[in-house]
């Protein structure tokens, strides 16, 4: 719901040059079925379970400046980029760009809290979206995606401490 009703308060910008129509569709999902198997994510992956994904998933197509998460909003929805990319503004002010195969909105939908990060689409940019529900359901059929979950949250944890330990150094020095 969360990209939807951004779509209709207005706060998603639609560019004259590059309108996409958001799809919201689970035909079209079933359509990318056979990309999905590329995506890292999923690799692990029957093509039974593959073919759960896509009758759970929804595939949006979002123009260029769409927020997709708001920094401390609720959030009940998964995102996996297919194609673009996507800039998640960090606490720190910095922020980190996510390319097809990654994925991000697992936080909200893990520990139940606000959104940490906002996050826009840099170019127009097709996801996968699993609402919250679906999400849950998934994680139980797919144990395999709880472990890719850890291991990309464990990858952000230690790239947030290399950031934090460059920008003390880089303070220190001054
Ligand atoms: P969530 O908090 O649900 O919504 C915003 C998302 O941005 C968050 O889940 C993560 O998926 C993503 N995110 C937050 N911080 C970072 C980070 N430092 N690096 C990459 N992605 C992040």
């Amino acid at each position: 719901m969360e990209l939807i009703s951004r779509m209709m308060d207005g706060s998603v910008s639609y560019g004259e040059g590059h309108r996409l129509e958001p799809v919201f569709s689970r035909a079209a999902a079933r359509e990318d079925q056979s990309r999905f198997q590329a995506v890292p994510i999923f690799e692990g992956c029957t093509r039974k379970q593959l073919r759960n994904v896509a009758s759970i998933a929804r595939i949006v197509d979002a123009p260029a400046g769409s927020v997709l998460t708001r920094a401390g909003d609720p959030g009940d929805e998964f995102f996996l980029i297919l194609d673009g990319s996507v800039r998640v503004e960090v606490a720190s002010g910095g922020y980190v760009s996510l390319r097809p195969g990654a994925f991000f909105g697992e936080m909200s939908l893990l520990d139940g809290g606000p959104r940490s990060a906002t996050a826009v689409t840099d170019t127009p940019a097709r996801l996968l979206v699993i609402d919250r529900a679906n999400f849950s359901r998934l994680q139980r059929e797919v144990p395999e995606l709880t472990q890719t979950l850890l291991v990309t949250l464990s990858q952000r944890v230690r790239q947030i401490e290399a950031r934090e330990r460059d920008a003390r150094r880089a303070s220190a020095l001054e």
